[in-house]
C-alpha cells in the first residue's frame, strides 16, 4: 500500500506551562527539560468526532478521492464519548460513508497496528483505499490535580488514506504486556447480580518504566525491521517517532546514532496525542512540503499495554 493524502485537527485551546501552574504545583521550568513540552492543545467545547471529521475530510481532498472510494475505514481511539456504537460508525455516519469501519484501541502505537490492517487487507485484494483515522482526548482520561500526569498531554485527530502501492517496506508489531505501567479504569453500570469490588480511577503510570520501555523498544524495532528490510538507517529520511516527550525522541535518537534533522517533531506545541500523534506529524510535514517522492519515514510508536510498533513506509 502507499499513502495518497494526509490530514489533521486540533482542539482550538492551547494551554502553556504557565496556565498549569495556576492550579498545579509545577511550572514552566520542571515541564520544558523533563518532557520538551510548551504548551498543547485540549478539547474544550469541540466533541472529538468533529475533530476526527474534518482529519479525515482533509485526507481525502489530499488525495483527491471521496467518500465513495473507500472501501475500509479503521478508527484508532482509546476513549470517546460513546461507549457504542464505535467512534468509527460516528465519523462514517457524519461523512456519508458506507463501507465497513472498526475501531481498535492499541493505544498510541495505533497508527501503526491500523496500518498493519489495512495492509492486511490489501494483501488479500479487499481493498482499494482505505482511511485510518485516530482520534485521542487523553486530556479527559488524567487526573488534572495530578502533575505527573495532565502535564504531558493533549488531544487532536491525525489521518491518512491508503491506496494500493508496494511502498510499505516493514512493518514489526511488539508486545510487553503489563497492564499497571499505564492504566485507567472505569465502573460500568451497577445490575441486581454485581457484588464484586470495582474500581474508578484517572490514569495512573509508572513514568521511568515507560520512559525505558519507549527508548529500548522503539531502537531496538528500528534496526531489526531496517535489517530485515536490506536497509540501513542511512537510507532514512525521517524518523517519525510518536510524540510523546522529546527526551524519549532525543534517546532513540542517540541509540540510533542519526543527526537530528532527520526526527521531525511537533511536541513542543502539541504534547502527547496518543495515537493521532504519528499522523498528525505526518500531515504538517506533508503540508510543509518536507516530503519528496521516493523519501523512507520509519514510524515507530509505544504506549500502554505496554505496545509498540514500527514501520517503514516509502513516500
Ligand atoms: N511538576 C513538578 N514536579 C513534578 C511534576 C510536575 N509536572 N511531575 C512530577 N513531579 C515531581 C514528582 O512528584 C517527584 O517529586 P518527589 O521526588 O518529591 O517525589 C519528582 O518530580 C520526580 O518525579 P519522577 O516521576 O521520578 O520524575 P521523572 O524524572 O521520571 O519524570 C516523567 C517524569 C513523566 C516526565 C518521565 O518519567 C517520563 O517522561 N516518562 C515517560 C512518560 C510518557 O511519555 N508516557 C507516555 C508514553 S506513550
Amino acid at each position: 500500500m502507499r499513502i495518497l493524502g494526509t490530514g489533521s485537527a486540533l482542539p482550538q485551546k492551547q494551554v502553556g506551562n504557565d496556565d498549569l501552574s495556576k492550579f498545579l504545583d509545577t511550572s514552566d521550568e520542571w515541564i520544558v527539560p523533563r518532557t520538551g513540552i510548551h504548551s498543547r492543545h485540549v478539547i474544550s467545547n469541540e466533541y472529538l468526532e468533529d475533530l476526527a471529521v474534518s482529519a479525515a475530510r482533509r485526507a481525502l481532498d489530499d488525495a483527491s478521492l471521496g467518500v465513495a472510494d473507500i472501501d475500509l475505514l479503521i478508527c484508532s481511539n482509546v476513549v470517546n464519548e460513546y461507549v457504542t456504537p464505535s467512534l468509527s460508525c460516528i465519523i462514517a455516519a457524519k461523512m456519508g460513508l458506507a463501507c465497513p469501519c472498526f475501531d481498535i484501541n492499541c493505544a498510541c502505537p495505533g497508527f501503526i497496528y491500523a496500518m498493519d490492517m489495512a495492509d492486511s487487507y490489501f494483501c488479500c485484494g479487499k481493498v482499494r483505499h482505505v482511511l485510518i483515522v485516530c482520534a485521542e482526548e487523553p486530556t479527559r482520561m488524567v487526573d488534572w490535580s495530578d502533575r505527573a500526569t495532565c502535564v504531558l498531554f493533549g488531544d487532536g485527530a491525525g489521518a491518512a488514506v491508503f491506496g494500493e502501492g508496494d511502498n510499505l517496506k516493514g512493518i514489526r508489531l511488539s508486545a510487553e504486556p503489563s497492564p499497571d505501567k499505564i492504566c485507567e479504569m472505569r465502573r460500568l453500570l451497577p445490575t441486581p447480580y454485581v457484588d464484586k469490588e470495582e474500581t474508578e480511577m484517572p490514569m495512573q503510570m509508572k513514568g521511568r518504566d515507560v520512559f525505558r520501555f519507549a527508548v529500548t523498544t522503539s531502537a531496538r524495532d528500528i534496526n531489526d525491521i531496517l535489517s530485515r528490510t536490506g536497509l540501513s538507517l542511512d537510507d532514512v529520511d525521517y524518523f517519525m517517532i510518536h510524540q510523546a516527550n522529546l527526551r524519549i525522541i532525543d534517546g532513540i535518537r542517540e541509540r540510533l546514532g542519526v543527526a537530528p534533522e532527520k526526527f521531525p517533531t511537533n511536541i513542543a506545541d502539541h504534547g502527547n496525542s496518543s495515537s493521532a500523534s504519528c499522523p498528525i506529524l505526518l500531515d504538517e510535514c506533508n503540508r510543509k512540503g518536507m516530503f519528496k517522492k521516493g523519501d523512507l519515514l520509519v514510524f515507530s510508536a509505544f504506549g500502554s499495554g505496554l505496545l509498540s510498533a514500527t514501520a517503514v513506509i516509502e513516500w
